[in-house]
């Protein structure tokens, strides 16, 4: 078992390791010694598999225990839920000294922290995680959102969690498409940031090394989300690395194409991009392309750099006359690379093309 403490702006750990499901009554009663209810949210997946082993754990300590399950997927994500979630809480007479478990992937992360951060103002949630990617990314670092018919994440909040719990032993009864898309944002903390952890996900089987993995990416995310907690420096937009290209790709499939498998694009597309302008070499290229692939991710599209450059441009994420892009200056070193809004394209284009191999 790892343990890694969060500096924000409310202090707080994140558990890894085998068995933990039991132990979250125990460890909610030290957290919370006043409380008295309790909402358990997972989904309609999540909650069969694991709901029984987190209540019980909570009911052994004393909490009376309110269960939240809604159909899973990120369709699930909306105002509605969010505001059935808050009505359930209301009902079951949570008060502020009360607190809320997000049982499940990012999805109910995020949507049970957003309803943790505006029921009466805010009260306590404990995450956890089941997805690898929740795992490393979604339950570190405060964010919590839901989406709007006008776009993903546009009512949301920063709210830390008081405590996360990542259990590795969930992860066995998720699909393989779904632990990849975790791969893709850990191949991303190596390569922006963190050369020795790219290196062993090079040279080990993953399954054999999951707990070390994910301890040192959810240690990555929090030394960058611990210098820039609130997104305002220059430092939490690393972590964009492959996400500008990844979120066009997700939204030119019309989100048929996971996250995870766009990001893996994203990247790909960057630094073959810079690779044909002479800026990263080759080498390096494949070996992000190859350990991408070892995971089973895509790295290639047929999207058109035009159709990716306008879907990147009607993002969020412009700012004037340029878009900021997170380049590579080798692995384990990202870069804020701003583009002329006029050059995204023919950038685009040439991360389209193929890496021809020397
Ligand atoms: N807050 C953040 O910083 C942050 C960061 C990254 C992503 N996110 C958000 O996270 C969401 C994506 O998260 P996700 O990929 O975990 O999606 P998800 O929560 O939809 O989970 C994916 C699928 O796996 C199922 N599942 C979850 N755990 C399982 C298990 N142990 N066994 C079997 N099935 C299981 C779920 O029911 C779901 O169908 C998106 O909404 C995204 O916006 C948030
Ligand atoms: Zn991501």
């Amino acid at each position: 078992m790892e343990t890694i403490k969060v500096k924000a702006s409310r202090p707080y750990s994140v558990t890894v390791g085998s068995e933990q499901l039991k132990t979250i009554g125990e460890r909610a009663r030290s957290l919370f010694p006043k409380a008295v209810r309790v909402m358990l949210v997972s989904d309609d997946t999540v909650f069969p598999l694991y709901g029984e082993t987190v209540s019980r754990s909570l009911i052994a300590e004393g909490f009376e225990t309110e269960p939240f399950v809604f159909p899973h997927g990120e369709k699930s994500k909306n105002s509605k839920t969010y505001l059935d979630l808050i009505s359930a809480i209301a009902r079951a007479g949570l008060s502020r000294s009360d607190f809320c478990v997000a049982l499940g992937g990012g999805v109910v992360g995020d949507l049970t922290g957003f309803a943790a951060a505006t029921y009466m103002r805010g009260i306590g949630f404990i995450q956890v995680p089941t997805t690898l990617l929740a795992m490393v990314d979604a339950s570190v670092g405060g964010k919590t959102a839901v989406d709007l018919p006008e776009g993903k994440n546009l009512l949301g909040a920063f709210w830390q969690p008081s405590e996360v719990i990542c259990d590795i032993d969930t992860l066995k009864t998720l699909p393989d498409p779904v632990y990849a898309a975790g791969c893709a944002e850990i191949v991303k903390y190596g390569c922006m940031m963190d050369k020795e952890l790219f290196e062993t996900l090079e040279q080990q089987d993953l399954k054999s090394v999951e707990e070390k993995v994910i301890s040192r990416s959810v240690s990555d995310k929090r030394d960058i989300v611990e210098q820039d907690e609130r997104e305002t420096g220059s430092t939490r937009i690393l972590l964009n690395f492959g996400h500008t290209v990844g979120h066009a790709v997700e939204k030119v499939s019309n989100y048929q194409i996971s996250h995870g498998s766009a990001v893996s694009i994203g990247m790909c597309v960057m630094v073959r991009a810079q690779s044909e302008c002479g800026m990263i070499d080759k080498r390096t290229v494949k070996r992000i392309e190859s350990l991408l692939a070892s995971f089973a991710l895509p790295t290639e599209t047929g999207f058109s750099a035009r159709d990716l450059s306008d879907a990147i441009l009607s993002d969020k994420k412009k700012t004037g006359k340029t878009v900021n892009f997170v380049a590579l200056r080798e692995i384990g070193e990202a870069y804020v690379m701003p583009i002329p809004i006029g050059e995204i394209e023919s950038f685009i284009e040439k991360g389209l093309k193929t890496c021809k191999s020397n």
